[in-house]
């Protein structure tokens, strides 16, 4: 595909920049904002006498399935089978006549993924492909294809990619939930209200990028990072931790804030970095207890928080990096692009291939 760099040094850096006006792109076909509800080929997809998902994937794209599990359950109530789809081929998972399948691949050609699909046919209700390449194998073998509509992703660490699979993902367990009876018009029409406003949040997000930057310098020597979150953004910090691996060559890991003490809590001194994604709402105060415990470790920590929850944090000493609030199924949104934006940056300053990582494949077709 031909596409140009513009001003930007880095497809990476461009496709970040992109977001306010790919996720515009695709809510603006999601959402219908004259009656805010939802609308479009999500709009038409059926939950009724649909008593689980599925979700199968890989890579950032298994990162995004794992963020929407959270939102599958508490949005619909309904139980959530995730897995990579290099295991879930091969498991004998039992398939069900009552199952929603979902298949996420942005590119819609990953071989374990389209494998994964062959597997469930005849087996399952419906297979969904969330997908940005609409000629894909993996579109046209699924009963329906929804379009991420984020245009041509080049640089290998997904970035637009993966906001536009949360954004479908999103208003798919939006739909979910009405059709289980549980989302209500005013519960709809207040989060469609809220994913409406989100190109202009992650617009705001991007400006930070100067922050973020100056603290991917403090990154460049470090061996070892971590990055913790709870809830829906524990996915994020893993999905924080492949993209700061795959570009800059750190060794990463991402783990849910409440798990720090059953093993990698080990690992800290002063040496590893600890990047917290929180959100304010009912799980901040257990996040703060963790991050505390890490900073008795003497380990530097920086905490992505909103101004809420940056307040809170800068009471007890820490070093913050502040997104705009969102209601608080929408948080992975603007945490993501601080994660990208610091994996970037740390990759620019190593000197490394940013947009062609090495021993790394934009779409892995074999096994
Ligand atoms: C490769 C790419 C990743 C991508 C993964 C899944 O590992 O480097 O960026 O997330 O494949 O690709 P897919 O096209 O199925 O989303």
């Amino acid at each position: 595909v031909l596409v140009d760099r513009g001003e930007h040094r880095h497809y990476m850096h461009k496709e970040i920049h992109e977001q306010p006006a790919t996720l515009a792109r695709a809510f603006s076909n999601l959402l219908n904002l004259d009656n805010s509800s939802l609308n479009g080929a999500v709009a038409d997809v059926s939950f009724e006498g649909v008593n689980r998902i599925v979700l199968v994937a890989c890579g950032t794209a298994y990162y995004a399935a794992s963020v929407a599990k959270y939102w599958f359950e508490s949005l619909a109530n309904l139980p959530v089978e995730l897995d990579i789809a290099s295991e879930f081929r091969y498991r004998s998972a039992p398939l069900r006549a009552d199952d929603l399948a979902i298949f996420v691949s942005q590119s819609g050609e990953t071989a374990d993924t389209l494998a994964a699909l062959r597997h469930v046919k005849g087996k399952v209700k419906t297979s969904l492909a969330v997908i940005n390449v609409p000629t894909s194998s993996i579109a046209r073998e699924a009963d329906h294809a929804l379009e991420i509509m984020a245009g041509p992703e080049i640089g290998v660490a997904s970035t637009k990619a993966f906001s536009g699979q949360l954004a479908l993902l999103a208003a798919l367990a939006l739909k979910a939930g009405k059709d289980q009876g549980l989302v209500d018009a005013d519960r709809e029409r207040q989060l469609v209200t809220g994913m409406a406003g989100l190109p202009r949040l992650i617009a705001e997000t991007i400006e930070i990028e100067p922050l973020v930057q100056e603290f991917a310098t403090t990154m460049t020597t470090v061996r070892d990072a971590l990055f913790l979150g709870r809830g829906a953004l524990a996915p994020l910090a893993l999905e924080a931790a492949l993209k700061l691996k795959e570009i800059s060559y750190i060794h990463a890991e991402g783990y849910a804030a409440g798990e720090l003490k059953h093993g990698p809590i080990a690992l800290l001194d002063k040496d590893v970095p600890v990047i917290v994604f929180a959100a304010s709402g009912p799980l901040f105060e257990k996040t703060m207890s963790n991050v505390q415990e890490v900073a008795a470790r003497g380990a530097p920590v920086l905490m992505v928080t909103d101004p809420q929850g940056a307040a809170l944090a800068q009471e007890v000493g820490l070093k913050t990096l502040v997104v705009p609030s969102t209601a608080e199924v929408l948080a992975p949104f603007t945490h993501t692009i601080v994660a990208q934006l610091l994996a970037y940056h740390v990759a620019v300053l190593k000197g490394t291939d940013v947009d062609q990582p090495r021993n790394l494949a934009k779409s892995v077709t074999v096994e």
